[in-house]
């Protein structure tokens, strides 16, 4: 398991399941009410090297129009690099996610600290694949995109070309492939042994774990970095929230530096060494500020993993 508590630390070796992982752990972006003495935890994207928080937040909440709502999903995106963290996912499919961040973020001017990940449709007619592209530019009021994502693996041969001529112009920085579902897996993985994706973005969590099969270790070996969505289950009823209702934390989880559910879902998942951000959905600084802190301290190493697993269904105390 990795230590630090000093602002001295700026990278460190550890190993997970058997597996040499790098985790790079750098005190930058510390904000006033955030506890200094633990580290930001990073992973690099394998296709460049460049080294994102392992903590970021999903919008598929952020098409709002009422303006307290509007004010609050600011809010989350003005704290978010803040606190530390830069991952933004929207999706051309969230309603108006991708205007309200575009609006938002130019009127905070923080767009140089967010890693703007967005998504194709998920639906329709995407046979003018640059027209389909533009919109996102347009909305997010970006001339830069830093990850654009094919959205549960819609129209492949349709975009992908395109994507890729965008990203060789420099407009695009990275291209994806995403899904939240099992019976995408398949044509997922088929995508992903057949084209040169920079990330893949897939369900997981501590309850779902079906991406471990194949997903996970397909996206390693290809050198593709791998964004988690629904860590807590999904913005629906069901969740893990709910399962852990009224339980207290496992005292061994302080070893990862874990003080709430979120960050015990939210470290088992950045800890498994194929993953290199989680994306939990929230729209609330409160959340925030207790997700971003699982992106700091100690990560569980192969044996906290186990015994997180075994806890969770029932084996361990
Ligand atoms: N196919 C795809 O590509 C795909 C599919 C699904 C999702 N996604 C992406 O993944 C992101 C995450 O998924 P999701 O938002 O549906 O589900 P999620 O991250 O598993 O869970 C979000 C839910 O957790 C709550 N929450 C967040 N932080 C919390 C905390 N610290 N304590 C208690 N509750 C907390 C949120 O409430 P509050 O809003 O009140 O904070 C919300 O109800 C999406 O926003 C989207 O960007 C992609």
């Amino acid at each position: 398991m990795s230590a630090s508590d000093g602002s001295t630390v700026s990278r460190r070796v550890i190993l997970q399941s058997g597996v040499l992982a790098t985790v790079g752990l750098t005190v930058g972006g510390l904000a006033l009410g955030q506890d200094k003495s633990l580290p930001l935890i990073t992973k690099a994207i394998p296709s460049s090297k460049e080294r994102l928080p392992v903590v970021g937040i999903g919008t598929n909440a952020f098409g709002v129009s009422d303006p307290a709502e509007v004010a609050a999903r600011r809010d989350v995106l003005k704290r978010l690099p803040e606190l530390g963290g830069s991952v933004v996912d929207t999706a051309q499919a969230y309603g108006t996610s991708e205007s309200v961040i575009g609006a938002q973020v130019a009127e905070i001017g923080n767009r140089s600290k967010l890693f703007l990940a967005t998504k194709t449709p998920l639906a329709g007619d995407v046979a003018n694949a640059e027209e389909v592209i533009e919109r996102s530019f347009k909305n997010l009021r970006t001339d830069k995109i830093d990850l654009m994502q094919i959205h549960n693996v819609y129209g492949v041969d349709a975009l992908l070309p395109a994507l890729l001529e965008q990203k060789k112009a420099g407009r695009i920085r990275y291209v994806g492939i995403t899904t939240s579902v099992d019976n995408q897996y398949p044509q997922l993985v088929e995508a992903m042994k057949k084209h040169p994706f920079d990330f893949v973005q897939v369900d997981y969590s501590i309850e779902n774990r079906s991406a471990e099969a194949e997903v996970l270790p397909l996206a390693a070996s290809k050198g593709m970095g791998v964004l988690i969505n629904v860590p807590f289950g999904g913005r629906r009823g069901g969740n893990l929230f709910g399962k852990v209702k009224g339980r207290e934390l496992p005292k061994w989880a302080a070893e990862a530096d874990i003080t709430s559910w979120a960050q015990f879902f939210l470290k088992y998942v950045v800890s498994h060494p194929a993953v290199t951000a989680a994306i939990p959905g929230t729209t609330k600084v409160s959340h925030l500020e207790d997700n971003q802190r699982a992106a700091r301290g100690r990560l569980p190493d192969a044996a906290m993993r186990k015994r997180m697993e075994d806890f969770w269904v029932g084996n361990a105390t």
